[in-house]
C-alpha cells in the first residue's frame, strides 16, 4: 500500500477524509455508567482527534460538548455541572447540552456569540453515542442487534488501545490468526471451553476464505473440514465503519467489538458479549467483569480511569515465558485481548504499511480497507456512505456444518441477516 492510501484509512480527524466518512455515523462515545446520574461530575472524552467533554445534565440528558470555553480556553472540565448546563470556573460563562452560552455574567448581551461545538447524542446498550457529521445528515439510530436487545442480555466494555484504530479492527477481521496466538486460551477460558467448534478448529488449521461484499459490509466465510461430509464454516461479519461479529463458540455468549478512533495513535476497543433471546446469566457477567474472555482486567490506581489493561506496553504485557514453553499461551501473554493488542501495538502506533507483504490470508483486510476507501472518496464525490440503513445492520455471526455441496452464501442470506427472532447458529 503506498504512504498516501495508508492516510487516507488511518488518519481521522477533522477534515480528513476517513474522518469525515466516520462522522456520518453514530459514534459510540463512553458508557452511560460513566456519567450515571444527572449532574454528576463531567467525564472528558477524546474522539477522532476531537476534545470533547461529556456530562448528563439535570434533566438526565447526555452531552457532548467542545472541552474548552469559547471566552479564553480554560477547560470545562474543571466547571461546574449544574442546572442543565457546565459553567466555566474561570469567569462563569455557562453552556448548554446544545452548545449555547446561555450565561455571561460580565456581558450578558454578547452570550449569542459564545456558542461551542455540541453533538447531539443517544443511548442504546448502555452506551452513549453521538452524531458528529453535518446536522441535516443524521442517519437513523444503529441496528445492530447488541444494541436492539434489552440490558440485561448484553454485557459491554472498553479498553484503551495504543494504535491507531485500522490496525485492531483489522484484527477483528482476520480470523486467520485465531489459530496461532489464541491457540491455547480457547481451551481454558470460560466464554470458549467445551465446545465442538474447537475439535474442527484444531484439527484444520488451512482455513480456507471466501468473501461476500453486502450493503452493510463485508461477510466473510471461513472454512474447515467438518465431519465426512460437511464443512465446518466460521462466518464473520464487518459491518461500516467499524463494527465486527465474531463467530459463537457453543452456546457461549456471541461476541464484537467496536473499533473507535480516539486519535490517530489511539483507540477505543469496545467489547461486546450478548444473547439475542434471554439474559446473561449472573455466572456470565461476573467472569466478564473479571477480564475473561474478550473483556480485560484493567490497570489500577490511575485517576481519571485509563481503562488501560493492567497487561499493557509499559510491562511487556506481563509476559510469561513459562506459560509459553508449557503451552498455556502461545505467545506468552495471557488473555485474548491482551494478545492482540500486544501484537498490534506491537507494529508501532501507525503499521507503515508501505513495507507490509500481504498473504492470502488477509484477502478480508485488502477487501475492507478498499471498501472503506471507496467510501470515503465517494463520500467526496457527493455520494451518500454505506450501510446507514439501520435495518441492514441485522446480521450475525455464526459456526455451522453444511453439506460439503452446499454454498454458505444463500444459506448466510436466508438465515443470519434480519435476524430478529431467528435461532443463532452455533456448535
Ligand atoms: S475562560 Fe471560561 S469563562 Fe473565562
Ligand atoms: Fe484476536
Amino acid at each position: 500500500m503506498d504512504q498516501a492510501t495508508s492516510d487516507l484509512l488511518t488518519r481521522t480527524g477533522p477534515g480528513t477524509r476517513m474522518g469525515n466518512l466516520m462522522r456520518r455515523y453514530w459514534v459510540p462515545i463512553l458508557s452511560s455508567a460513566e456519567i450515571p446520574t444527572p449532574d454528576c461530575p463531567q467525564v472528558r472524552v477524546k474522539i477522532l482527534g476531537e476534545k470533547l467533554l461529556a456530562f448528563r445534565d439535570t434533566e438526565g440528558r447526555p452531552a457532548l460538548i467542545d472541552e474548552f470555553c469559547s471566552h479564553r480556553g480554560a477547560s470545562l472540565f474543571f466547571g461546574r455541572n449544574e442546572e442543565c448546563g457546565i459553567r466555566c470556573a474561570y469567569h462563569g460563562l455557562k453552556f448548554d447540552r446544545t452548545g449555547a452560552c446561555v450565561d455571561v455574567p460580565s456581558a450578558p448581551q454578547v452570550a449569542e456569540r459564545m456558542r461551542i461545538t455540541a453533538y447531539p447524542c443517544i443511548e442504546r446498550a448502555g452506551l452513549v453515542w453521538a452524531y458528529m457529521g453535518p446536522a441535516d445528515q443524521q442517519p437513523a439510530q444503529p441496528g445492530i442487534e447488541w444494541c436492539t436487545l434489552p440490558e440485561s442480555h448484553v454485557f459491554i466494555s472498553k479498553r484503551l488501545q495504543q494504535s491507531n484504530y485500522l490496525q485492531a479492527m483489522e484484527g477483528g477481521i482476520d480470523t486467520a490468526h485465531v489459530s496461532y496466538v489464541h491457540r491455547y486460551e480457547v481451551d481454558t477460558d470460560p466464554m470458549h471451553r467445551g465446545v465442538k467448534a474447537l475439535d474442527y478448529i484444531k484439527a484444520d488449521g488451512n482455513v480456507i476464505f471466501d468473501l461476500e461484499k453486502n450493503p452493510f459490509g463485508l461477510t466473510l466465510y471461513g472454512r474447515r473440514n467438518g465431519d465426512e461430509d460437511t464443512y465446518y464454516w466460521r462466518i464473520t461479519q464487518w459491518l461500516f465503519p467499524w463494527f465486527t461479529l465474531i463467530p459463537p463458540f457453543g452456546e457461549h455468549s456471541l461476541g464484537g467489538h467496536v473499533w473507535v478512533p480516539i486519535d490517530d495513535e489511539n483507540c477505543w476497543a469496545w467489547s461486546i458479549n450478548y444473547h439475542p433471546g434471554k439474559p446473561l446469566s449472573a455466572a456470565e457477567r461476573e467472569e466478564m467483569q473479571a477480564g475473561k474472555g474478550i473483556h480485560v482486567k484493567y490497570e489500577k490506581g490511575v485517576y481519571p480511569m485509563s481503562f488501560r489493561p493492567a497487561a499493557n506496553r509499559d510491562n511487556d504485557y506481563l509476559m510469561d515465558r513459562v506459560a509459553q514453553k508449557d503451552k498455556r499461551a502461545y505467545s506468552g501473554i495471557h488473555g485474548f485481548s491482551e494478545q492482540d493488542a500486544s501484537l498490534q501495538e506491537s507494529m508501532g502506533a501507525i503499521q507503515d504499511r508501505t513495507r507490509e507483504l500481504l498473504l492470502p490470508t488477509d484477502k478480508a483486510i485488502v477487501m475492507a480497507r478498499r471498501m472503506l476507501e471507496e467510501a470515503a472518496l465517494g463520500l467526496e464525490r457527493g455520494m451518500q456512505p454505506p450501510a446507514l440503513d439501520a435495518a441492514a445492520q441485522q446480521v450475525r455471526a455464526a459456526g455451522v456444518l453444511l453439506p460439503k455441496t452446499q454454498d454458505p452464501k444463500p444459506w448466510a442470506k436466508d438465515k443470519i441477516q434480519n435476524v430478529n427472532g431467528k435461532p443463532v447458529y452455533t456448535l
